[in-house]
């Protein structure tokens, strides 16, 4: 992967554990082109790889900007990024991918966002403003003070905005509350931690009409509830080397032991780094990046997670 070096322009607190950083090329060059709801890869000094979504306006390609939560029990990503990069400072980033893109076909979109969610909807919301599309959003968040971004929403639409505080309401948000609605045919995107994308899952479940999109920050709890892995082969195309891949490990790391460098960060099957295309064979995508049709279509994978339905895979590597 082509790495991008880029200095931290600004830095600012902007809610209680939320700090906002500013990166542009030392050089003052464009950054490459990006799409609402894309994310970069962020090279930590500690030696760890994040993904953050751009929040930014995507016509200015000038900087991009992250706002990172201090994760509770951070496994060291989100505590780095607090205690080490400062402004002035270098880092290495990963060019945009985007696996939370708008889909065509609409010019209203229903959001929600939970907590630092609202990082990849709030360059969504910029988008909507630009086309003159319509957009409603509702935030939750623990507390006032851990919603970031506030003003900048309320200048963006303050009749679009709801926003729904657990701490003065005295209770999580309910969907099934007949104050929320969302009118037919309107697409809802959602990223927030688990319990609120699990809520926003279940009440779209009941709304066919409503397609809903979700940006995942960890797996979803139905992981724990798949069918058990079991041992396979994959070739390699170029090579033709084939190799078994037992039910203890992934694809990936069967080719790491084999001296193959892949491209990888999250090994969760979240950020799409690791995506391959299958030549032949059935894969059993364990992914949470891939549309339906690009699952059905069973021509890419992500080799960190996913597994194989036929005894063989052949990969294009
Ligand atoms: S490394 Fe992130 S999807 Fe495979």
């Amino acid at each position: 992967m082509n790495k991008i070096l880029v200095s931290i322009d600004g830095r600012s607190d902007e809610a209680r554990d939320v700090v906002k950083l500013t990166l542009r090329r030392p050089d003052g060059d464009h950054l490459p082109g990006f799409t609402p709801g894309s994310h970069i890869d962020l090279f930590l000094p500690n030696g760890l790889t994040r993904q953050y979504s751009l929040v930014n306006d995507c016509r200015d390609p000038s900087r991009y900007e992250i706002a990172v939560s201090k994760a509770i029990a951070s496994r060291g990503g989100s505590s780095c990024v607090h205690e080490q990069l400062r402004q002035g400072g270098l880092v290495e980033i990963s060019a945009p991918r985007n696996n939370f893109a708008l889909q065509p076909g609409h010019d209203t979109f229903q959001f929600i966002a939970g907590g630092i969610g609202i990082t990849p909807i709030l360059s969504m919301i910029r988008h909507c403003q630009s086309q003159g599309w319509k957009w409603n959003l509702l935030y939750l968040a623990r507390t006032r003070a851990h919603a970031a971004f506030q003003d900048e929403l309320l200048a963006l639409g303050q009749e679009r905005v709801r926003f729904h505080f657990d701490d003065e309401a005295r209770a999580l948000f309910d969907f099934s509350a007949p104050s929320f609605a969302v009118d037919p045919g309107v697409p809802i995107y959602c990223c927030g931690p688990t319990p609120v994308m699990n809520a926003v899952d279940r009440f779209s479940q009941g709304r066919p009409d409503n397609p809903a999109y979700f940006e995942w920050f960890s797996p979803p709890a139905e992981a724990v509830t798949r069918q058990p892995a079991t041992d396979f082969k994959v070739k390699l195309q170029r090579s033709g080397q084939v190799y078994a891949v037992p039910e203890s490990k992934s694809i990936l790391e069967v080719l790491e032991e084999n001296g193959y460098e892949l491209s990888c960060s999250c090994r969760e099957g979240m950020c799409r780094t690791c995506e391959t295309t299958v030549l032949e064979g059935v894969p059993d995508h364990r992914d949470y990046v891939l549309s339906k049709g690009e699952r059905e279509a069973g021509r890419t994978m992500m080799v960190c997670v996913s597994r194989a339905r036929s005894e063989m895979l052949v990969l294009d590597l």
